[in-house]
């Protein structure tokens, strides 16, 4: 994890008290291993949240929001994964209930994000008391649910994590989760895990945040995004400087060509088929190149930052403009999709539009993910 990130993060004593009488005072264990380390994360982050918004506003406070939040996005997307895969094999019989309710969380965050929306610490109080008030009614009514469900029909939950512990391309538990948790609940079993497989990331932020349109030229660009995202964010965390400075060059320069392409099949298709919101879209489009522009400038300056910054603002851009704006306009469109598809493949083969054949093949790796 980055400098900031850690420095962040790191265990304060107060606060980790607190934590530790909402964990005991509302019983909030559901004795599942992982399943209790994911829930102490969520209430550590936001406590870290609740902290840092009562502090006066300040650009460095904003950008220790920004981090924080980035650190809820990667959980939820982890969290939600975990906890769906374990409702799928014990075959919980309100998973789709239970789902509803967890895209009912993301879309909070995502609605509450939107790209540089949060700039004061008043709007954020607002923000973590929503999410605040879902999560511990989340755990203590929903989430016991199933577990009330295993223990009556007396499931063994072991065998699913042994394997998802196993196999470290499914699960990930960075150093700080797993200390936290091994304090709280006076364990020392957790350890950290890291994730290899850059397509299983991409596809569990991408299921987290719904970020499908079903507009396959569409969804191939956004996907390419989120490995660019994921990319960017591992290179961040591997302390090696020399190769966060490449993947920093490289995803500027993806960042870049996306703009360019990804934009104007967008826009020309919102033209085409009468997209009502077409100005509105097409400014949002400008903060994009605003951002890379900004980041750029601040690489230049040698601002230390910079890496954590783009990771934010990239992961801020697809759970707001990708998971909101883009999905109004693809239910706009919703009727249109063949057509538009013919019209994209038409413009591509005048090479008017641009869709890169390594875009196509990552798009189509992720779908056999979806169909397994
Ligand atoms: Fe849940
Ligand atoms: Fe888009
Ligand atoms: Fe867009």
């Amino acid at each position: 994890m980055q400098r900031l990130n850690t420095q962040i993060l790191e265990p304060q004593s107060k606060m980790e008290e607190t934590l530790r009488s909402i964990w005991e005072e509302n019983n909030f264990a559901l004795d599942i291993p992982i399943i209790d380390l994911h829930h102490t994360w969520l209430v550590w982050l936001l406590l870290q949240l609740e902290n840092e918004s009562n502090k006066p506003d300040s650009p460095e406070s904003i950008e220790k929001i920004d981090t924080i939040i980035s650190e809820l996005v990667n959980f939820v997307t982890e969290h939600f994964w975990v906890e769906e895969c374990l409702l799928d094999y014990t075959e919980f019989p309100q998973t789709k209930q239970h789902l509803i309710q967890h895209r009912g969380f993301v879309e909070e965050i995502s609605q509450n994000i939107s790209y540089r929306q949060i700039n004061s610490n008043e709007q954020i109080s607002e923000f973590i008391r929503i999410l605040k008030d879902w999560l511990i009614k989340h755990i203590l009514v929903e989430d016991t649910k199933y577990k009330e469900f295993f223990l009556k029909e007396r499931i063994d939950t072991r065998p699913f994590f042994d394997d998802l512990m196993k196999n470290q391309k499914s699960v990930l538990i960075s150093k700080d989760q797993a200390n936290l948790f091994n304090r709280i609940s006076g364990n020392d079993t957790m350890t950290e895990v890291i994730s290899r497989d850059i397509a299983v990331d991409v596809y569990k932020i991408w299921k987290a945040y719904s970020l499908g349109l079903y507009i396959p030229s569409i969804d191939a660009e956004h996907l390419w995004l989120v490995k660019v995202l994921v990319e960017l964010e591992r290179a961040n965390k591997s302390y090696d400087s020399r190769n966060r400075d490449i993947f920093f060059k490289k995803s500027i320069l993806d960042m870049i060509n996306y703009a360019r392409d990804h934009f104007l099949i967008e826009e020309t298709i919102m033209k085409e088929f009468g997209y009502p919101e077409y100005n509105k879209h097409m400014n949002e489009h400008r903060k994009f190149i605003e951002f890379i522009n900004f980041r750029n400038l601040q690489k230049k300056e040698k601002v230390l930052t910079v890496y954590l910054g783009i990771v934010n603002d990239l992961k801020q851009w697809l759970i707001s403009h990708v998971a909101i704006e883009d999905k109004q306009m693809a239910v706009f469109l919703r009727d249109s999709v063949k057509e538009i598809e013919e019209f994209i493949s038409i413009k591509t083969n005048k090479n008017i539009f641009t869709i890169k054949p390594e875009h196509k093949r990552f798009y189509i790796q992720i779908l056999k993910m979806v169909e397994r």
